[in-house]
């Protein structure tokens, strides 16, 4: 069983799917591991390591049994791969329909990372989690580099300065982990979500828990939550805006799967925060939980700092990498036989869940839909 290991390709991309330590362990178990000139270059990792850890420092790794990948191919990875080779990989299968369907096209059969099942027995394979650790984390040393004041309460000679207020937006992985680096860092931190079933959490971490009677106990499916109805929306809003106006950073994490992200910070609620506060916003990519984000940049509007960085896990490559790559090889044990060789499972829910594309067809219902979404009108069309 070869695993190949490409450089990553996409712009800013840091991270690698496959670090030593984890080569060093498949190796051990009878894996063959090739791995691309430089692809551990971003992440601090040397081709020197990765050979000693038992790989092959090789250009022929996209022919391997299995391709190991961090973000979504290219049309052109995706043409150099082989007719029998296994994809595995973050494939945005809810927001990236073309990477979807060239993958059918070229019968590859593809497992997208963020597809897991968010289930007890996955958990070790849960990629999504690991990255949006990072992202909480660093969203709020973004900030602070953006906040021309202190985190914590400072007690000097020149006399007292009290802590910075801190509101986390969203408290999911990224935002339970921006509560407790804020926390660590000695800001007076605020947490809010519209599941019920967090307050306590966010309290846990030494945080107070905003509540708000607008979209209260939205809880959807399978643990998210659900989208707010219009009316809903304009109330939370409205409660929001009152309540952003008191803190010096907002950091933004709400999220629900396959929708556009919901837009909690308006336009007059950025007017009315303080002159030199911050936002950082970590829903850019599904355009922005505040209306003055401009995804990928950082804007200064209303004398407010509005930061939306789209990839703060390769920001933090070695540790995103590391665990990353200890997500990948979890799927890797699940999807290998005694023997040591690819046994595609497909009653295993975790098989089945993450499988995009099988035998050119797309078999992910949410990634068929998105294709079906994008495809153009009849009319269009001729
Ligand atoms: N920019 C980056 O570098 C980066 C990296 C990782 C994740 N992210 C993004 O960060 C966001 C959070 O990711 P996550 O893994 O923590 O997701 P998650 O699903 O664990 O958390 C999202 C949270 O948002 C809450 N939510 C949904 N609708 C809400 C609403 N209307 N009001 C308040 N809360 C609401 C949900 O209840 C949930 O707790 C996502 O948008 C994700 O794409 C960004």
């Amino acid at each position: 069983m070869k695993v190949g290991v490409p450089k990553e390709t996409a712009a800013g991309e840091a991270r690698v799917a496959l670090v030593p330590e984890v080569v060093r362990k498949l190796t051990a178990k009878g894996f063959e591991v090739a791995v691309e000139p430089g692809a551990g270059a971003g992440s601090m990792l040397s081709d020197a390591v990765y050979e000693d850890a038992g790989a092959t420092i090789s250009d022929d790794v996209w022919s391997a049994d299995v391709v190991v990948k961090v973000a979504p191919p290219s049309d052109a990875e995706i043409a150099k791969l082989g007719g029998d080779t296994v994809l595995i990989g973050f494939l945005g299968p809810l927001s990236n329909p073309k990477t979807t369907q060239a993958l059918a096209d070229a019968g590859t059969t593809s497992f997208a990372m963020e597809a897991i099942p968010r289930i007890s027995r996955a958990q070790s394979m849960d990629a999504l989690s690991s990255q949006s650790n990072v992202a909480g984390y660093k969203s709020v040393l973004v900030a602070t580099n953006h906040l021309g004041r202190f985190l914590p309460m400072m007690m000097t000679a020149a006399g007292t300065v009290p802590p910075a207020k801190v509101l986390v937006l969203g408290a999911g992985v990224a935002g339970l982990q921006a509560i407790a680096t804020a926390r660590r860092l000695g800001a007076q931190v605020t947490g809010y979500d519209v599941r019920a079933a967090v307050a306590e959490q966010v309290q846990s971490l030494g945080a107070q828990f905003l509540e708000l009677q607008a979209g209260k106990g939205a809880e959807g499916e399978g643990g998210y939550a659900r989208e707010l109805t219009d009316e809903e929306k304009a109330a939370q809003q409205q409660e929001l805006a009152d309540k952003i106006a008191t803190f010096d950073v907002v950091i933004t994490t709400a999220l629900v799967p396959g929708r556009p992200a919901p837009r909690l910070v308006t336009a007059q609620s950025v007017k009315k925060m303080k002159a030199g506060s911050v936002i950082v916003d970590l829903a850019g990519e599904t355009g922005g939980n505040c209306e003055l984000t401009e995804p990928g940049e950082t804007v200064v509007r209303h004398d407010v700092t509005i930061v939306s960085p789209l990839n703060l896990p390769a920001s933090m490559a070695e540790h995103s990498s590391s665990l990353y790559a200890r997500n990948v090889q979890s799927l890797l044990e699940l999807l290998l036989g005694e023997d040591g060789e690819l046994h595609l499972d497909f009653d295993d829910e975790i098989v089945a869940g993450a499988c995009i594309t099988r035998d050119g067809e797309i078999v992910h219902p949410g990634a068929q839909k998105t294709v079906e979404a994008a495809a153009p009108a009849p009319e269009e069309a001729s």
